[in-house]
């Protein structure tokens, strides 16, 4: 078998004209359109380039896009008093704030202190518990975007899919659990103190992998015709940059795969997108928007 190979780039280009059009029909019907506030802090390079493709892509879908670079030196108190400015405007539906901080600033007290309402990564704990029962809320944009490139593969509905999350992190591993129990998904987590990773993923029909670890998951971890989403991202010392899965072996063995680069990446600024045309729309009581993505 070789797999297919899922095109994240094509896929964010269909999500990118979706919410082009959600945020021309938003536009006409309430005399706006969305905004968001992209803030940045310090000089990281990889963070630079993020923010840059973020605000290139807000501008793109027609989005008002405010953007924010601050000194490596900016004090914790200075950070929250612009993240209460952006709370505060009203031409502002989402707001981003890049990680990692500087280590003055504590990441957990800016995360907590953008609304909700505007928190479009999903980081606050309101938005986290609630993606955590089920309930709505912003969800984080890297599951989000796995969950959309998923989808076709099982019809759109994933109950009963018998789904492995290689990770465990608050930004992909546990939130993509929870989006696919709360889809009555079978979910079983693994991680760094599993004890047999390979037995696990070994059974599933839905592979996703956010491990940091270059390679990590090989050919014959993997089960017959299961759909494989590779989260990771790791530049070797060549400079070359992979994923978390061996994508050859995998590609002999899987029915989909995600490559690295060029797959889960470019969906998860979509979803950023894709949440603050979800967050307009809320704060102005005209529900969801309605882009038919078969989740
Ligand atoms: N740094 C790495 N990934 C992310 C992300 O999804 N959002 C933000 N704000 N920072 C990040």
């Amino acid at each position: 078998m070789t797999a297919e190979r899922i095109d994240g780039r094509l896929r964010a280009k269909e999500l990118d004209s979706r919410v082009t059009e959600g945020v021309s029909a938003f536009s006409e019907k309430v005399g706006r359109v969305p905004g968001l506030a992209a803030v940045l802090v310090g000089t990281d390079a990889a963070s630079q380039i993020y923010v840059r493709n973020k605000v290139k892509r807000t501008k793109s879908v027609g989005m008002l896009s405010f953007e924010h670079v601050l000194p490596e030196t900016t004090t914790e108190s200075d950070l929250l008093s612009l993240v209460d400015d952006l709370n505060a405007d009203p031409r502002v539906d989402g707001i981003l704030v890049q990680l990692p901080l500087p280590g003055q600033i504590r990441a957990e007290r800016v995360t907590s202190a953008v609304s909700p309402e505007k928190d479009v990564d999903g980081f606050h704990i309101v938005n986290v518990g609630a993606v955590a029962s089920g309930v709505g809320g912003l969800v984080p944009c890297t599951p989000l975007g796995c969950l959309i490139l998923a989808a076709p593969f099982f019809g759109g509905d994933f109950a009963g899919v018998e789904s492995v999350v290689v990770g465990r992190s608050n930004i992909v591993g546990r939130p993509m659990a929870n989006l696919l129990l709360a889809r009555r998904a079978t979910v079983t987590v693994v991680h760094s103190a599993t004890r047999d990773v390979a037995s696990h993923v070994r059974g599933a029909d839905l592979v996703v992998v956010a491990a940091g670890s270059a390679g990590l998951v090989r050919g014959d971890w993997v089960g017959e015709g299961a759909v494989v989403i590779d989260v990771g991202i790791n530049r070797l010392a060549d400079g070359k940059v992979v994923g978390d899965v061996n994508f050859e072996e995998v590609s002999g063995v899987a029915r989909a795969l995600t490559p690295v680069p060029g797959g889960v990446g470019p969906m998860t600024i979509g979803c950023l997108l894709l949440n603050t045309l979800t967050a307009a729309l809320r704060r102005e009581g005209l529900g969801d928007p309605d882009i038919g993505l078969g989740i």
